[in-house]
């Protein structure tokens, strides 16, 4: 039974686990700014070990308690009264039991909440190692920390008390029917009516009973408790990921030109209005710039493209047909995207480019870092290419980061180039390098640009000013500059700044 019941519980969880992270893989990055990494944690580990525990021994234990009822037909046909006398606790049993199971339930759930409280605060504070350590927040988080883990033993604690008193009772419930046979059964003997024998079997009989009977009210809690798990993981198993292929999707399409056009685009966060009324048309080939101020909407409008958000009015066209129908990996294997806060995996620097390319080739990952300003740095590492980074490639500067990660988005040969300011942490000298190369690599393909530093934009085809969700001023940087507006306001100032910079 263990061989069996035992490795098929492995293998359900097996199953739950790999299902659950290719669930969490589909899911949009809207629910991702709405529930905690730890939380998500809790549940893939705590919760589908509650999960398996029904399927492995719950049942396991089930199947044996129900063999060792037919202990139960032998007393019955050794002696049918003392048999059901025997029996008289067990109905008593049922209801506590019932009572009891239900409160174990509600602990257990409070319980796996809490644990999810402190996976997702140990999770937080060791991503925020550095923020923490810099303003002396170690004694602070520590005791945040002492305040969560008290509660969760508690909660444990009460939970114990629920299950001792559930054991006792039961105890001495099967105690009380061994009481009833030996008073019965003692005054039959006497009599003469039961065989000393049958008697000593009966008791024998009755205490093949007592275990299965504890193993069930263990069952009962184990039962309970992966339901209360089993409900947690469906929260989240039963979200249908709102950005997938359905029936919009046009199958047929395998590629992408890389003509973006949005139309009469709104767009909102929780119904906070962000985008309002976008029209843009970024031609095959062209490169637009946009600009503005900080909050004015540039990265949501960029992670429009990649369908990474959706748009809620309005629509975003690619080649002349709306993003809702291109098929979402064609989509996404066309476009290279560097988000604004780029992130590198504890992986070797290699890898960290040939993200999602199929047998990369050496050249090719060396042409991408070229093309990134990156391979001179990469080369000056003692392991090269080969040089593993630490957590969110923790262990390069963040100039270097960016330019792996533009490195990264060249190597696939997007149709569409998105750079959402991620040219702020190298230096000008280096980020017209960087422009440079893109130019001649981009020449047949669409980039959109976002950027601060106005010199990063002004060799683009169409300059785009961004104010409160609103294009306000667009054309090149010379029409820009002859309208005298905002851009060419804003332009003034930097050029001021670095005449100021240079002094
Ligand atoms: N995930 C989010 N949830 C709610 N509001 C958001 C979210 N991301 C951005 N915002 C808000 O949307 C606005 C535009 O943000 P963003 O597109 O990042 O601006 P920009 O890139 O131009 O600095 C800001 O006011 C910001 O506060
Ligand atoms: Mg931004």
């Amino acid at each position: 039974m263990r061989k069996t019941i035992i490795s098929v519980s492995r293998k359900v969880e097996y199953d739950l686990r790999n299902d659950f992270f290719a669930h969490l893989q589909k899911l949009p990055q809207s629910f991702y700014n709405t529930v905690k990494t730890g939380d998500l944690m809790a549940r893939a580990t705590n919760d589908l070990e509650a999960v398996r525990q029904v399927v492995g021994p719950a049942i396991m234990y089930g199947a044996n308690t129900l063999i060792s009822l037919s202990a139960f037909g032998i007393m019955a046909y050794l002696n049918v009264e003392l048999a059901l006398l025997s029996m008289i606790p067990f109905p008593i049993m049922a209801v506590v039991v019932q009572r009891l199971a239900r409160k174990l339930n509600q602990k257990h759930r409070e319980i796996q909440a809490q644990y999810a409280e402190i996976t997702s605060k140990v999770q937080e504070n060791l991503s925020g190692i550095r923020i923490v350590k810099a303003y002396g927040q170690e004694e602070g988080e520590t005791r945040h920390f002492r305040q969560l883990n008290e509660v969760f033993i508690t909660k444990n604690l009460e939970m114990a008390k629920v299950r001792g008193a559930m054991m006792a009772i039961m105890t001495l419930l099967i105690g009380s029917g061994s009481l009833i046979i030996l008073l019965v059964g003692g005054r039959q003997v006497i009599a003469g009516t039961l065989s000393l024998g049958d008697f000593v079997a009966f008791f024998a009989y009755l205490s093949m009973l007592t275990w299965p009977m504890i193993a069930m009210g263990w069952v009962i809690n184990l039962v309970q408790q992966g339901a209360a798990s089993t409900g947690r993981l469906n929260r989240i198993l039963e979200i249908v990921p709102e950005i997938r292929n359905d029936d919009r999707t046009d199958h047929n399409i395998t590629g992408v030109l890389g003509e973006i056009e949005f139309r009469d685009l709104y767009f909102s966060y929780n119904g906070t209005p962000v985008l309002k009324g976008i029209n843009l048309k970024v031609e095959k080939g062209s490169t637009v710039a946009i600009v503005g101020p900080t909050g004015c909407g540039k990265s949501t409008l960029v992670n429009l493209i990649p369908r990474l958000l959706e748009a809620c009015n309005g629509s975003v066209l690619i080649d002349g047909v709306s993003v809702q129908t291109i098929p979402l990996e064609v989509l996404r294997q066309n476009i290279g995207y560097v988000p604004q806060e780029t992130f590198l995996f504890s992986d070797k620097l290699s890898s960290n480019i040939a993200l999602g390319v199929d047998e990369p080739a050496g050249e090719e990952i060396e042409k991408a870092a070229e093309i990134a300003q990156i391979k001179n740095d990469i080369l000056a590492f003692p392991a090269g290419f080969e040089t593993m980074l630490g957590e969110r490639g923790i262990n390069i500067s963040g100039g270097q980061k960016q330019r792996t990660a533009i490195a990264r988005a060249v190597i696939r040969k997007p149709s569409i180039l998105l750079l959402d300011d991620s040219l702020s942490a190298v230096d000008t000298y280096t980020e017209e390098a960087i422009l440079r190369h893109l130019r001649e690599v981009m020449a047949e393909r669409t980039s959109i640009i976002v950027a601060h530093r106005l010199s990063t934009v002004k060799g683009a085809d169409m300059i785009v000013f961004l104010q409160d969700g609103e294009i306000v001023e667009r054309g090149t940087h010379s029409e820009l500059m002859a309208v005298n507006g905002l851009y060419a306001d804003l332009y003034e100032k930097q050029l001021l700044e670095e005449a100021l910079a240079t002094y």
